[in-house]
């Protein structure tokens, strides 16, 4: 008989945990086999009580999911929670998961790991060749730890007791579950709220930051979540074959990126909203580009489905939900 694994989803709560659930789900996995916890019930920096957690449900798989996630603005504020916050959370549940048998565990980081300057697009062998971006350098520390702590428990521990512990880097991410805060949220959230407010007031124009012409990369994150379910179920001669011990994150992006402009455009047609878009030529642009290097993830047999067009048009709905729960 076949046995299920139980699979622990840390985070389930979030943007990108729960679309690895919902991902899990419509896979087939039964129910029953996912466990979660909510922060109030689990706080995932409490070493004691993780220990606890990981000794009562002996997962069989963890997706790390769970993390400390905010704009410049949070980062820049509240670097010690950033960093203080999220190495106790991976540092605790990837230890928890070594001593309590837990034989695969997908870690995800993010794109900020990669030195400011970069060549583009952004290869996984950038890691630790450069100085990386101020703003969330204590979150980036804080990823680039999770991925060295699965590195280190593989090298030390994988062979004598089978453990495999992975690591993702996704690029930005929208679609379901995103944060519409009016200051805190991403480029594709905001952008949502502020052209449907602009169609309701029915404002002549919205004024965009910056000259429009920076480009970045943008993955649905449905389409995330069978990216981190591809790469957890990939046999581990295949994996090896395209990873090295101390070199084995990978990159999740779509391969493209598009400038805000057309992001904007693209936005303002999904809402309906009819006014001028504007560009604020004033204020800075930031990075011209960003763009992930996907290609090891595509040889490993992964590649993203949703086009933005699609995509917005779920993510506006799930915005509607939201705002119209809300209002
Ligand atoms: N969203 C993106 O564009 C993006 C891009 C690149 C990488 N990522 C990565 O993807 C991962 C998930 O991001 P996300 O966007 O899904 O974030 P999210 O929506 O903020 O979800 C994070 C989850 O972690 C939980 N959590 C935080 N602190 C906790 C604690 N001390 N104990 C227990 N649970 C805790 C949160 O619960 P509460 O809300 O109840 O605190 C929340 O459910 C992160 O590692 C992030 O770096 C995301």
């Amino acid at each position: 008989m076949s046995h299920t694994p139980k699979i622990y989803v840390a985070g389930h709560r979030g943007m990108v945990g729960s679309a690895i659930v919902r991902h899990l789900l419509v896979q087939g996995q039964p129910a029953d086999r996912i466990v979660t916890r909510t922060h109030a019930e689990l706080d995932l920096t409490n070493q004691v009580a993780v220990n606890q957690f990981f000794s009562a449900e002996k997962p069989d798989q963890v997706y790390l999911a769970a993390a400390k996630v905010g704009g410049i603005h949070a980062n820049n504020t509240y670097p010690a929670e950033f960093i203080y916050q999220n190495l106790m959370m991976q540092a605790n549940i990837i230890d928890a998961a070594f001593r309590n048998r837990v034989k695969k565990l997908l870690f995800l980081g993010s794109s900020c790991i990669y030195p400011k300057l970069a060549p583009q697009p952004i290869q996984e062998e950038a890691l630790l060749t450069g100085t990386l971006e101020p703003t969330n350098e204590p979150y980036a520390i804080a990823k680039i730890a999770g991925i060295k702590l699965c590195e280190s428990y593989n090298r030390q521990y994988g062979a004598s007791q089978g453990i495999d512990y992975r690591s993702v880097m996704p690029t930005n991410l929208y679609g379901p579950g995103d944060n519409y805060h009016p200051e805190n949220s991403h480029v594709i959230p905001a952008l949502i709220r502020r052209f449907h407010e602009a169609k309701n007031n029915n404002a002549l124009s919205v004024t965009i930051w910056g000259t429009g012409t920076p480009k970045r990369e943008f993955l649905y994150v449905d389409d995330m979540a069978a990216a981190c379910v591809h790469v957890m179920n990939l046999d581990k001669t295949t994996y090896d074959r395209h990873t090295q011990p101390m070199l084995s994150h990978i990159n999740v992006g779509c391969g493209e990126d598009i400038t805000i402009r057309q992001v904007a455009e693209t936005i303002g047609k999904t809402v309906g909203y009819q006014g001028q878009i504007t560009f604020d030529t004033s204020k800075p642009d930031g990075t011209l580009r960003k763009l992930m290097d996907s290609s090891r993830l595509n040889a490993l047999g992964w590649k993203a489905h949703m086009g933005l067009e699609a995509g917005l048009h779920a993510a506006y709905q799930d915005f509607l939900t939201k705002y119209v729960n809300k209002n």
